[in-house]
C-alpha cells in the first residue's frame, strides 16, 4: 500500500512545484505527464535502505587539481546588481571525468566575518535548483525585480550567519550538467549524494582556507533525503581515511521528505485540521490508504476529492495568493518588503537565462543544449532510487555527535508540521525540554521541542513550505541558533 501513496506524494511534490513555479504554459503539460509517467514508473525505483556507494572510490583519482580556480571563479559584479561588501563565487567542479559530468556551484562570503562557519544549501524536487529557489528566493543576497534583469538586497540573508555555498544537485539541474545523456536514466538519491560529496572534497581543494572549518548542511523539502545522505556520505569516507576529510558538524532540514507513511498521512491531517478538506475525506484516506482496511479504489477516490479540494490555492503556503500576473514589467514593482511576491519565479527564470547573467556567474560555459529551468523533468522521470525513510541516517547522525535540527514553516501543507511531528514521533525519542514558544522580535518567531540524543524540532510561524521567503527574519534568527548550538530564547 505504501506504493501508491509514495508516488502520490512524489509526483504531486514535483507536480506542484510547477504549478507553484511560474510559467503557466507548463502547467497542463506537466499535469500530462504527471500521469503518464505515474502509470509506467511506479515499480521501477529502488526503495531499499540507503548506503553510500564509495567503497570502490578513489579519493586520489576523483580529486582533481585546483589551482587558479578559485581567482577565475570570483565573481565581480552580477548585472543590475547593488554594490554590497562581500565577494562571491561561481562555476563548475567536475565530479566525475569520464562522463564529464560537473555541478554548479554559487558561493556567497559571510557579510562581516570570513570566520563563520561554512554552510551547504540544497533545494530538493528531485531535481530543482538550489540557485532558483535558495539563492534567488530564499536565503541569498540578492532577490530578482519584476523587470527580470536587476536584483534588490535580501536584508536576512543567511551569509550574515555563514559562509554560504549553493550547489545545483545532481547533475542535470540548472547549470549543472553531464556530457552523458545516459546519466539522465541512472540518476536517484545515490549518484546524488557520491557527486555531492565528490564536489564538496574538489570544492575545499579550490578553497582550502575552508577545509578545516565547521560545516553544516542545510535543506528543504526533498533534500530532507539530499542532506542525511550527504552526511552518511561524509561520515563514511571520513572513518575510511582515519581523517575529518570534511568537518560535518550539524545537518538542519525543513519542511523535509524524511519517512513515507508519516509525510503522507501528516498533510491529509493538516489539510483537515486547516479546513482544506472535510474530516470525513481525512477519516477515508486514514481508512483506505493507511490502514488494513486498504482499499485502492477507495483510497484513490478520497485521494482525488482531496486534490479537487484543495486546487486552485497554493499548497506550498496555504494562506498566501497566488501568482495571477507574472509578466516581467518594464520598471521594478516595488520590492514587497514584507511580503514575499508569488510571482518570482517568473522574474528569476528571466533573469537566469540572460546571456549577460551566465557570463558573470560563470554558468553555462559549454552552451547547454536545452533553457535553464527551475526544475528538471527528464531526471525526475527516470529516478532510480529513493529509500522509504531516512530515520536511520539521521539516527546515524547523532550517533556520531552530528547536531541534527529539523525545521518547520507551519503554513506549508505539502511536507507540513503534522508530517515532521508524526515522522519525529516514529523515531520513538525522550523529551529532553518540551514544547515551548520561541521569540524573535518580542513576538512568537515559531515553537521548539528539544530531544534526547541531539535532536530539535522548531517550527517557524506563518512560513510555508519555502520558509526564508516568507519570514526571512526569522529564519534567519533561527539558523543563527542552530549553528551556534543554542536554542533560540523563548518560554516554556
Ligand atoms: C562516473 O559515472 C559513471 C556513470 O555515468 C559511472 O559508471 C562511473 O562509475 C563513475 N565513475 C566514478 C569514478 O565514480
Ligand atoms: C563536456 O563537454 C564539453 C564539450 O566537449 C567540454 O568542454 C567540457 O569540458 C566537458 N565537461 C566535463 C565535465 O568534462
Ligand atoms: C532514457 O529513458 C527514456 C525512457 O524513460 C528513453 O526514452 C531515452 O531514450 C533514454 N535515454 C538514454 C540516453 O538512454
Ligand atoms: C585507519 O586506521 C586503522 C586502525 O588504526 C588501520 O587499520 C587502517 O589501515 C587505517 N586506514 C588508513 C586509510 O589509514
Ligand atoms: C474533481 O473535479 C472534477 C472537475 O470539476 C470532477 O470532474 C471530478 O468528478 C471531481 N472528482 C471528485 C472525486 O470529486
Ligand atoms: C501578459 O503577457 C501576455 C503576453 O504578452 C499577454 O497576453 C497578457 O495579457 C499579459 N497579462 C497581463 C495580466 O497583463
Ligand atoms: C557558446 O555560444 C556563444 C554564443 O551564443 C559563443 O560565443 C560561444 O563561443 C559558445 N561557446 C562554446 C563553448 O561553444
Ligand atoms: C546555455 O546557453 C545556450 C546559448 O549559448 C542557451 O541556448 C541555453 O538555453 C543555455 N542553457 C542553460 C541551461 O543555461
Amino acid at each position: 500500500m505504501g506504493k501508491i501513496t509514495f508516488f502520490f506524494l512524489l509526483f504531486t511534490l514535483f507536480l506542484s512545484h510547477f504549478v507553484a513555479s511560474s510559467l503557466g504554459k507548463r502547467q497542463s503539460d506537466v499535469l500530462g505527464k504527471f500521469y503518464k509517467a505515474k502509470q509506467k514508473k511506479d515499480s521501477s525505483i529502488d526503495k531499499s535502505q540507503f548506503k553510500a556507494a564509495l567503497n570502490h572510490v578513489d579519493l586520489d583519482k576523483v580529486i582533481l587539481p585546483q589551482e587558479g580556480q578559485k581567482e577565475k571563479d570570483w565573481i565581480k559584479k552580477l548585472p543590475g546588481q547593488p554594490p554590497v561588501k562581500f565577494q562571491q563565487y561561481g562555476g563548475y567542479v567536475t565530479v566525475n571525468e569520464s562522463a564529464g559530468r560537473a555541478l554548479y556551484y554559487y558561493f556567497t562570503e559571510a557579510e562581516n566575518s570570513k570566520s563563520l562557519p561554512l554552510l551547504l544549501w540544497l533545494n530538493g524536487g528531485p531535481g530543482c535548483s538550489s540557485i532558483a529557489f535558495g539563492a534567488m528566493e530564499e536565503l541569498g543576497p540578492f532577490r530578482v525585480h519584476s523587470d527580470g534583469k536587476t536584483l534588490y538586497r535580501n536584508h536576512y540573508a543567511w551569509n550574515l550567519a555563514a559562509n554560504v555555498l549553493f550547489l545545483e544537485s545532481p547533475a542535470g539541474v540548472g547549470f549543472s550538467y553531464t556530457n552523458t545523456s545516459s546519466d539522465f536514466n541512472s540518476t536517484g538519491d545515490k549518484r546524488t549524494a557520491n557527486d555531492n560529496v565528490v564536489f564538496l572534497l574538489n570544492w575545499l581543494e579550490r578553497f582550502p582556507e575552508y577545509k578545516n572549518r565547521d560545516f553544516y548542511i542545510s535543506g528543504e523539502s526533498y533534500a530532507g533525503h539530499y542532506v542525511p545522505q550527504l552526511a552518511h556520505a561524509i561520515l563514511h569516507l571520513n572513518k575510511r581515511s582515519n581523517k575529518t576529510l570534511i568537518n560535518l558538524k550539524g545537518i538542519i532540514i525543513g519542511n523535509a521528505v524524511i519517512n513515507e507513511d508519516t509525510d503522507n498521512v501528516g498533510m491529509y491531517e493538516y489539510f483537515a485540521s486547516h479546513a482544506l478538506i472535510s474530516d470525513q475525506t481525512f477519516l477515508d484516506i486514514q481508512k483506505y490508504c493507511y490502514s488494513d482496511f486498504y482499499n485502492e479504489e477507495k483510497c484513490n477516490k478520497a485521494g482525488a476529492v482531496s486534490d479537487n479540494n484543495t486546487d486552485n490555492l497554493d499548497i506550498y503556503n496555504i494562506f498566501f495568493p497566488l501568482c495571477h500576473d507574472g509578466n516581467l514589467t518594464k520598471h521594478p514593482k516595488l520590492p514587497f518588503t514584507l511580503q514575499f511576491d508569488p510571482c518570482s519565479d517568473n522574474y528569476i527564470y528571466a533573469y537566469l537565462n540572460r546571456r549577460d547573467v551566465q557570463e558573470a556567474l560563470h554558468a553555462n560555459v559549454t552552451n547547454i543544449s536545452y533553457d535553464w529551468e527551475a526544475c528538471s523533468d527528464p531526471l525526475f522521470y527516470n529516478w532510480k532510487d529513493s529509500p522509504l525513510t531516512i530515520i536511520p541516517l539521521l539516527e546515524e547522525s547523532l550517533a556520531n555527535g552530528v547536531r541534527v535540527w529539523i525545521f518547520s514553516g507551519d503554513t506549508d501543507g505539502r511536507v507540513p508540521v503534522t508530517s515532521s511531528k508524526r515522522s519525529i514521533k516514529a523515531m520513538d525519542l525522550t523529551v529532553d525540554k518540551p514544547w515551548r514558544s520561541w521569540l524573535y522580535g518580542g513576538e512568537v518567531g515559531g515553537y521548539i521541542e528539544t530531544y534526547k540524543g541531539g535532536l530539535t524540532l522548531a517550527t517557524v510561524r506563518g512560513a510555508g513550505h519555502e520558509v526564508p521567503s516568507y519570514q526571512p527574519a526569522r529564519a534567519l534568527s533561527l539558523i543563527s541558533h542552530f549553528l551556534s548550538g543554542t536554542p533560540p530564547p523563548g518560554n516554556a
